[in-house]
């Protein structure tokens, strides 16, 4: 059936200044009035939940092609519909890397038949490697819709300005993992809990570092800048300072350094291990002050998935968690349960502002836009990674009980995750 009505549902819609209970009409894949649908259509009662924009994550491994033990484009998109993601940015460390038109072909391809829209990201570098730079307008030509070295920074300075400059060009964002290489490398934050564990530690300094690089290339030259998965208070600091002298500064944080903080790492569980590392209460707390007075603009998860085998001894790990069916109730969660936070600014910073950076439009329900909807209830549930959808398990919110629950996602007018089936109809 191609039309449906939800009826009676609380709507928020902060691009259309909407935060009320209405209806929402879907027909041939947009949004459209009530009044234009006919008789044929299927009705979910809307009574209890809320619909917001399709959400809009902006940093994503999927690990397609070369690591398909760990996700592919079609589980991880599988993922992002049981999370109420309806578009993605999906990074370029894959293997090979998406630093060749023929490896963004394929992956643009595969994404065609996927739950979500996927946006690739191309490499600024060859394999990452931070020396040889990428034929930036043949990737685009192959469709990449934004740029990054992430998992890594891009090492040599001059290719990341020439970069910045081709992206600003193709009006494209950069995507920037900030980290001064000499000094990264360690396994947890470096602090108490490093030395507890006897590990070595990451300073945040190899962040802020990393971060200071990328806003005074952003500001000496003018051109814009996304940061990625901030971490630290000093970053966030800079941020803010920078927006403040009217850089072009965009940036991202992830669920993970809202709601968890580096004892966590102390039951030496590599799920809990990821780049950059969950850091101190001080910190942690200076990303929800960062999000709540806009410096920082977004809630991205960086879902980084690896395997039970690669994740079973602690120290030799890969870093990284998964995040996109958990992103939108652990943000609910910290922010709107914690009381600091409205829904629908929650729903600007996953959806409305990342819609604005990246520029391919969503973030809305406005009429005549494709019909990408989430519906969630506030109910709480316990994160079993057993229950989650996408391949891999490493998820760093395990056992904790989350505050609001995604109930069903349309994708272009598609119901592609659907917990109202017993129920709603
Ligand atoms: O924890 C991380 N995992 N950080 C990164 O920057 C890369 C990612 C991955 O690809 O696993």
């Amino acid at each position: 059936m191609d039309s449906l009505l939800i009826q009676g549902v609380h709507i928020i819609d902060p691009v259309n200044g909407i935060d009320a209970v209405g209806d929402i009409a879907v027909k041939e894949g947009r949004f459209v009035e009530p009044s234009d649908l006919t008789p044929e259509r299927l009705v979910i009662d809307g009574s209890g939940l809320t619909a917001v924009p399709g959400l809009i994550d902006l940093h994503v491994h999927l690990r397609d092609p070369g690591q398909t033990d760990k996700e592919d484009i079609l589980t991880g998109c599988r993922a992002a519909a049981a999370g109420g993601v309806t578009q993605m940015l999906a990074m370029p460390n894959t293997k090979p890397a998406a630093d060749s038109p023929e490896t963004v072909r394929y992956m643009v391809e595969k994404a065609k038949n996927a739950d979500a829209r996927v946006h690739i990201v191309g490499a600024i570098t060859k394999g990452l490697g931070g020396h040889e730079a990428t034929d930036i307008e043949a990737l685009y030509q192959a469709g990449i819709r934004a740029l990054s070295d992430d998992g890594v920074p891009v090492l040599d300075t001059s290719i990341m300005v020439s970069a910045m400059k081709k992206a600003a060009a193709l009006n494209i964002p950069v995507t920037a993992h900030c980290e001064d290489p000499y000094l990264a490398g360690g396994k947890v934050n470096e602090g108490k809990v490093s030395e507890a564990l006897g590990v070595k530690g990451m300073p945040g300094a190899a962040e802020d570092a990393g971060t200071a690089r990328e806003l005074a290339l952003a500001e000496s030259y003018g051109l814009p800048i996304h940061i990625c998965h901030v971490s630290t208070a000093v970053s966030a600091a800079m941020i803010r300072d920078a927006k403040r002298r009217g850089v072009r500064v965009t940036a991202e944080t992830a669920p993970h350094y809202l709601m968890l903080t580096e004892e966590a790492l102390l039951k030496r569980d590599a799920d809990y291990r990821m780049n950059p590392p969950l850091r101190t209460e001080h910190d942690r707390l200076a990303m929800i002050a960062a999000l709540c007075d806009g410096t920082i603009d977004a809630i991205a998860t960086d879902h980084a998935p690896h395997t039970p085998q690669e994740k079973a001894d602690f120290v030799q790990a890969p870093n990284g968690a998964i995040g996109m069916e958990t992103s939108f109730a652990a943000a609910y969660t910290v922010l709107v349960k914690g009381g600091v936070m409205s829904a629908s600014d929650l729903v600007r910073k996953m959806s409305v502002n990342p819609a604005k950076i990246l520029g391919t439009g969503g973030g809305s329900l406005s009429i005549g836009e494709p019909a990408d909807l989430m519906l969630y209830r506030e109910e709480e549930w316990t994160v079993d990674p057993e229950k989650l959808h996408g391949k891999s398990k490493n998820t760093p919110f395990k056992g904790l009980t989350l505050a609001a629950k995604v109930k069903l996602t349309l994708y272009q007018g598609r119901i592609v995750f659907d917990e109202l089936r017993e129920t709603a109809r």
